[in-house]
């Protein structure tokens, strides 16, 4: 090894390791970063077949179905990179699973806040998965109003020669909470806002919040006393 190409290889080999923020360490971290995408993309395919079965299942016995939709994503090796960077992680694939726990996002959209309750403890009952974290923004609505059921979940997937498993974060929420998340999330990333108008427009999201939560007590009211009639 020579003296001239000795320190550019530790260079190199340092910002695959840390992550310098070049454009090449990103590079690197995008090129070694493929086997472990298809993994989660693996561990997704698992999440929405369990839910998929429960929702069939459900639907035999009670002529209905509690998902309205389910959504799947994979957060973009860039993304994902910036999130390592940001919170001073480790910039290897072993820190991307050790830390970040929602690579890999299923969204459960269902029809009554007590679906959300009874799929969530369906898939928990599953022998094969282990609850990691939950958050209850139905119980404890975060401070802008924000409701959903969070669970961070590990799943086994099987490949060739091993089984491994994985993490995904589970969104459950209802029609109402989906449509109240998916237009604040429009409208806080829209443009610079006044602190007066932050203010002024926090309240009325707020309430509108307040208002769809009261819509989701009100249609499950209605469908309790339909299917006791
Ligand atoms: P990060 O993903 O690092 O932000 O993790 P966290 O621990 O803060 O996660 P949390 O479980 O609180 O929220 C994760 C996800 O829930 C976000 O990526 C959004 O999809 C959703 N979410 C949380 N809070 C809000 C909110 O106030 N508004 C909207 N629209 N979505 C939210
Ligand atoms: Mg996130």
């Amino acid at each position: 090894m020579d003296n001239h190409t000795a320190p550019e290889i530790q260079r190199d080999v340092l910002a695959n390791i840390i992550g310098d923020g070049s454009p090449q360490a990103f590079r690197n971290f995008f090129a070694s970063s493929s086997d472990l995408m298809s993994c989660y993309r693996c561990a997704i395919m698992e999440i929405e077949t369990k839910f998929r079965v429960l929702d069939e299942r459900f639907s035999l016995v009670h002529d209905r179905n509690p998902i309205d939709t389910i959504q799947s994503r994979l957060k973009k090796p860039q993304s994902i990179y910036e999130k390592l960077v940001r919170k001073n992680l480790p910039i290897t694939m072993e820190s991307v699973e050790n830390n970040l726990f929602d690579v890999a996002g299923v969204r459960v959209v269902c029809s009554f806040v007590d679906d959300i309750y009874m799929l969530a403890d369906c898939l928990l009952q599953q022998d094969d998965i282990t609850l990691i974290k939950k958050k209850d923004y139905i119980q404890h609505p975060k401070e802008n109003g924000y409701r959903s059921l969070h669970l961070i979940v590990e799943v086994p997937i099987f490949l060739q020669n091993e089984k491994k498993l994985m993490k995904v974060e589970v969104q459950l929420r209802t029609i109402a909470m989906e449509f109240w998340a998916n237009l604040e999330h429009q409208l806080r990333y829209k443009k610079e806002l006044s602190p007066q108008i932050i203010a002024q427009t926090s309240a009325r999201l707020q309430e509108c919040a307040h208002l769809s939560s009261v819509l989701d007590t009100q249609m499950q009211d209605i469908r309790d006393i339909i299917e006791n009639a």
